[in-house]
């Protein structure tokens, strides 16, 4: 299709009317690659005339899309529409949070609860809730909007780099040295073992050959530097850009001594749940052992009960056979964590709510069961903690990575949640062992780079930092199971990661 259809298309889709001068304007400026940042820019006009955009351009370098010119206190670097300074492998770290997608800035609650004359307070902003997005009719078209939505968002993100200066779209190639950025569709490697894959934009599909060494994965978004020869019509790769993350903020740290102790897999109600320890847990918090008595927030990454009907047999490892009665003994057991803590919640595959992803959060009639330091969030969610940003994902895409990278074990998960943050997408392979519902928003984009990545899912523990950011796979509270035994799989259980904001670190405490 050409270009100027995929935007009027696109821009029609989305409810904005635009003069025929601004397709102009917007294809001048990178097309395809400029129009996520268009829509953010001028889609709330809802019709836009060439008058608004022209009379916007005071900044813009049309000969690099997306970028504009370094103002004064940027100290000559290059910056993004926001006035962020763009990331490059060797900039320092940003001193301050990068702007969130303003569509998603829900901060649905900021609690502040004070308890005697002795705060604590509670600073809790929910950044993202996929939670109310859920309508999707799973029509082919509905696909097709969730791969075009994880297209444009990443690639606005890869178009941004300076390295990709003068991208273009795959039908504006020209003979010789070209810049594209696209989805990995097929991909193979030779005997010889270089790569061949087919790399898709909006506009079309090209054969591109890669002999150096990198891990590429199908339905990757990446950008491409290389050579285009037309009578071949093929790429031939000189570089691979991934859209990465930028460093972590560095002055993060807050004054008060405030922890946050991250868990998951609880898995009340199966036989296996490890009661004992779990008790364990909880009375420590109710201490001061090892400051204890500073830890202000609970999260739990999902699988909170055992479930009912996961995995062929399960009712024979149950010992609650009641998915209700399972929420009720979690309830029960968080009611007796002392009221300074908030537990905030995401669900998991265990969980009450359907499999594919995102998953909602858990269903108010089972919320109600819970006390009212309790917040329940869809999976994958994020939200912020006194400023530190979790991005919050029960993991179950560690499943297909650990088959599809090369070299990876469930004893290095640290290396595949790396690997979300350098491709910006918690599942970035579609399909294999992750179901997803094809909305028309791709909730597993990583937008914005988190302070802290937190998975679960894989019963094992590791803790790594990769660009400053806390890669936390938290720990399960159960006991190996028969499955895991068949399958010798040894869990790692009953371990809390404690993150104390005051001091940037993480702490590991074993009952
Ligand atoms: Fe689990």
């Amino acid at each position: 299709m050409k270009e100027r259809n995929v935007i009027v298309n696109e821009l029609f889709n989305r409810d904005i009317l635009v003069d025929p001068e601004v397709v102009d304007y917007i294809i001048e400026n990178g097309g395809t690659l400029y129009l996520e940042e268009f829509i953010k820019k001028f889609g709330h006009l809802g019709y836009i005339a060439k008058e608004d955009v022209l009379s916007d351009t005071s900044n813009i370098d049309r000969a690099n899309p997306g970028v504009m010119s370094a103002p004064e206190n940027t100290g000559g670097k290059e910056v993004d529409h926001n006035g962020k300074i763009l990331n490059k492998e060797h900039t320092k770290p940003p001193n301050k949070v990068e702007n969130m997608d303003s569509s998603l800035e829900l901060e649905k609650s900021k609690k502040v609860r004070v308890i005697g004359s002795s705060t604590p307070k509670w600073d809790f902003k929910v950044i993202m809730d996929a939670s109310k997005n859920m309508c999707a009719s799973g029509s082919a078209d509905d696909f097709t909007k969730l791969f075009l939505d994880r297209y444009r968002r990443i690639s606005a993100m890869i178009a941004r780099k300076v390295m990709m200066k003068g991208a273009t779209s795959i039908d504006r190639m020209r003979e010789g040295e070209v810049k594209i950025v696209g989805m990995i569709m097929d991909i193979r490697t030779t005997q010889k073992g270089k790569i061949i894959f087919e790399l898709e934009d909006p506009t079309g599909r090209i054969k591109c050959l890669y002999s150096g060494k990198e891990i590429l994965l199908k339905d990757e978004v990446i950008g491409v530097i290389g050579t285009y020869r037309r009578g071949k019509d093929i790429v031939y790769v000189n570089e691979i850009v991934k859209p990465d993350v930028a460093w972590s903020r560095k002055n993060r740290k807050i004054k008060e001594e405030i922890g946050v102790a991250i868990i998951s897999d609880v898995h009340v109600g199966s036989k296996t749940f490890l009661d004992r320890k779990w008790k364990k847990f909880l009375e420590w918090l109710k201490g001061n052992e090892d400051g204890a008595r500073s830890i202000e927030y609970l999260i739990i990454a999902g699988d909170l009960v055992d479930g009912i009907g996961v995995y062929p047999n399960q009712e024979e490892e149950l010992e609650i056979l009641d998915i209700f009665e399972q929420y009720e003994a979690l309830a029960e057991y968080l009611k007796e964590i002392p009221d300074r803590i908030k537990a905030i919640m995401i669900p998991g595959n265990h969980d009450i709510v359907r499999v594919a992803e995102p998953q909602p959060a858990i269903p108010e009639s089972i919320q109600k069961m819970f006390d009212s330091h309790s917040e329940f969030l869809s999976n994958p969610s994020v939200f912020s903690i006194h400023g530190y940003k979790f991005l919050t994902y029960h993991g179950a895409s560690l499943n297909n990575l650990v088959e599809l990278i090369p070299g990876m074990d469930y004893t290095n998960t640290g290396k595949m949640m790396e690997y979300m943050l350098r491709v910006r997408h918690l599942s970035p392979v579609y399909g294999e062992k992750v179901p997803v519902v094809p909305l028309p928003r791709d909730f597993l984009v990583i937008e914005d780079t988190p302070d802290v990545l937190v998975t679960g899912h894989v019963h094992t523990f590791s803790y790594d930092i990769y660009k400053g950011i806390h890669l936390i796979n938290a720990s399960t509270w159960q006991e190996q199971t028969k499955y895991q035994k068949m399958m010798n799989f040894n869990p790692d259980p009953a371990k809390v990661a404690i993150l104390w904001l005051n001091r940037d670190e993480v702490q590991v405490k074993r009952f």
